[in-house]
């Protein structure tokens, strides 16, 4: 670690930026399909605010809370701004104006998105000048578990893979060892700090936003979950944090990282059961929940094509490869502030073996994701 001083998440909880080998901006596709696979969600909120007698504002306020550095926030920006248009040209209305703000930590790469700000607006000024509402796009660094924006201000809130990430290190977790999560040898204090500092960061978040989103406002949320009530079931997150844990141990035995460097890590992220979900939504009291849906993933095997069986063996050769470029892209600012950028390229190329081997071996476990959407009542 570069200091004694306990880094805080908002130091070092962001994803690769720019747009190199190993960018959050070139290793996101998978994190593109949970936008495409909700997408009819998204179409449905659409109408609905189209058939109401208010319909939509002169200008629609939308929120992407946790947007990062590659193209999927304006992916989705496109993506709503499209549906919205498909409906007023339907109902004859004049279509809104847009102002949407890209909200992420502060040491999010803001410039690398902004740097692709110029050929958005150009496709969107060529397509649609005449009848489409314009677009003018900012953005809000800060955390999402805190305030963002003023009292009433957003007509809609998007997220879409961020809210497993818990705002902390879940505190009291001393004794989890050389554990980096809730693994099968975690005493049970840890599984219990996990699961409250997750329902106190969303309840946080529900708070905010019900302060921040008009009455009769929505909010389309998607983040990790996991299928089994028990937080120790076979699930995917925890397979790749002992992939990863494992990659450690090695480097513990070569001496290049140490065992109280491992001590002093854990991951900041919870997926939680469904049915805790609906309870903490039910708990906070100002929102409706419309939805609450799951779906898997192919994560590591395919991004584009969930439905045919025979994709994995297709790309059987660079599944660990593939795997470890979208765990660095996501993690490496963490991990290097922990463990230094010097072992950065060693522990992925352990990560990326003991992946090949596992999913070699094992059917794979992927990753569950929960949708719900929300009114503001
Ligand atoms: C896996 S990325 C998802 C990015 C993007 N929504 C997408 O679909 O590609 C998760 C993002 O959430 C951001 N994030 C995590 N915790 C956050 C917080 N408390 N406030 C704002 N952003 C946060 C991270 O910095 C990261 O950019």
């Amino acid at each position: 670690m570069a200091s004694d001083r306990k880094p805080a998440i908002k130091d070092f909880l962001h994803m690769n930026g720019g747009n190199g080998e190993f960018s959050y901006a070139i290793n996101s596709s998978n994190q593109e399909s949970l936008i495409r696979k909700v997408h009819p969600i998204l179409k449905e909120i659409i109408k609905g605010i189209a058939n109401d007698p208010d319909g939509f504002p002169p200008c629609f306020h939308i929120a992407d809370l946790g947007c990062s550095s590659g193209p999927n926030t304006l992916f989705f920006v496109s993506n709503i701004m499209e549906e919205v248009h498909e409906v007023c040209k339907e109902k004859k209305l004049k279509p809104p104006q847009f102002q949407v703000f890209l909200n992420d930590l502060f040491g999010n790469d803001f410039n690398t998105l902004f740097g692709s700000l110029p050929t958005f607006y150009a496709k969107r000024n060529k397509d649609n000048e005449e009848n489409f509402g314009r677009c003018f796009i900012s953005a809000v660094p800060g955390s999402f578990y805190g305030r963002l924006f003023p009292d009433q201000s957003i007509h809609f809130f998007h997220s879409s893979g961020c809210l497993h990430w818990l705002s902390q290190v879940p505190k009291d977790i001393e004794n989890n060892g050389l554990n980096v999560f809730m693994a099968k040898t975690s005493p049970p204090n840890v599984f219990e700090m996990y699961k409250m500092q997750f329902q106190n960061d969303f309840t946080a978040f529900l708070e905010s936003r019900s302060k921040e989103i008009i009455r009769g406002g929505h909010m389309l949320l998607t983040f990790g979950g996991r299928s089994n009530v028990d937080p120790y079931c076979n699930n995917s997150h925890v397979n790749l944090w002992e992939l990863f844990t494992r990659s450690l141990a090695d480097m513990v035995k070569e001496g290049i990282v140490t065992e109280s460097q491992i001590a002093a890590f854990n991951v900041p992220t919870y997926n939680p059961y469904k049915d805790e979900v609906r309870d903490l939504v039910h708990i906070q009291g100002s929102f409706s929940l419309d939805t609450l849906d799951t779906f898997e993933v192919n994560w590591y095997t395919d991004d584009t094509d969930d439905d045919h069986g025979n994709v994995k063996a297709r790309n059987q050769q660079s599944l660990g490869k593939r795997a470890a470029k979208m765990i660095r892209a996501g993690s490496e600012p963490m991990l290097i502030t922990y463990f230094g950028s010097s072992a950065m390229d060693l522990i992925f190329q352990k990560f990326e073996k003991y992946m090949d081997e596992h999913l070699a071996n094992t059917e794979e476990t992927k990753p569950l994701l929960i949708v719900i959407s929300l009114t503001k009542k």
